[in-house]
């Protein structure tokens, strides 16, 4: 059983210990530690319903909006735990911020929808700093060339990929710490996806990225850290070459070949 975090936690942002997840008498997660890292992408992967979105809302207590999930164990981000009573959840979710499968950009124009992080948290104190914040998270996400001339029109009305990367925008513009992506690209073509693979590998290092993926050619390119996830236990954690080429359990091992999924 491999469940043991790496020897290489000096610097983790975030840090698991023996995270179980139920919904109602449910067990979903099993006893995971983890440590996550900005210097690497971490990938998660495993077949559909072994936990990886229910143990990846744990990271940023979005699980805190669905009323049967309780969860137990230890969480920390810069080792802080963010599931004491004090923990500011709004914060959190901008110092650990999310992107979802489904593109989900407010109704609103392209501008607002990076605007409105930022000034509800106080980020900007000027016109001019919000259109600096709005300039650069839109530059950073790979978006600005596409959208400069059109900054009032709706968010909406954007391409799945151009949205998703409006998401990405949006979620860089609060300054997080740490960003958490359950199958962005899933909705996308595969130009729009290689986009956003390179968009995660530019933004790699600034961020501790975490990504859900079904594709293990997307996890073999973007991440340099992999868990594999089986029936709510994470199975194994390791470099990502290593689980792809050399995995030491036999069930990474089936799943990666193909046997199951
Ligand atoms: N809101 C919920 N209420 C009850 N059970 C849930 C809920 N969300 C997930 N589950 C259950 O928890 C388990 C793990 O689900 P989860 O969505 O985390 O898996 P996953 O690995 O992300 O799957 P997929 O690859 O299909 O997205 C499944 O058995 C699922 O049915
Ligand atoms: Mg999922």
């Amino acid at each position: 059983m491999v469940t043991e975090p790496t020897a290489e936690n000096a610097s983790a942002k975030m840090r698991t210990r023996d995270v179980n997840v139920f919904y109602g008498d449910k067990q979903a997660i099993d006893s995971v530690s983890i440590d996550i890292q900005t210097e690497y992408v971490t990938a998660f992967i495993g077949p559909s319903g072994c936990g990886k979105s229910t143990f990846l809302r744990t990271l940023n207590r979005m699980n805190d909006t669905i009323p049967a999930a309780r969860v137990e164990g230890s969480i920390e981000l810069d080792g802080e735990d963010i599931y004491r009573s004090r923990m500011d959840v709004v914060q959190l979710r901008a110092r650990v911020g999310m992107v979802f499968q489904k593109p989900n950009p407010f109704p609103k124009s392209i501008y607002d929808n990076i605007a409105y992080g930022p000034k509800i948290h106080g980020l900007a104190e000027s016109k001019a700093d919000l259109d600096a914040i709005v300039e650069k998270s839109l530059r950073r996400a790979g978006l600005w060339d596409e959208v400069k001339d059109r900054l009032a029109d709706s968010g909406t009305a954007l391409s799945g990929g151009q949205q998703q990367r409006l998401c990405i925008a949006r979620a860089i513009a609060v300054q997080p710490e740490v960003i958490l992506m359950d199958e962005p690209c899933s909705a996308l073509d595969p130009i729009a996806t290689a986009k956003i693979e390179e968009l995660i590998d530019e933004l790699r290092g600034r961020y501790a990225i975490v990504i859900v993926t079904h594709s293990m050619q997307q996890a073999a390119r973007v991440s340099q850290r992999t868990a594999f996830f089986h029936l709510g236990k994470m199975v194994e954690y390791g470099h990502t070459s290593d689980i792809f080429t050399n995995p030491r359990e036999e069930r990474t091992k089936d799943y990666i070949t193909g046997r199951y999924g």
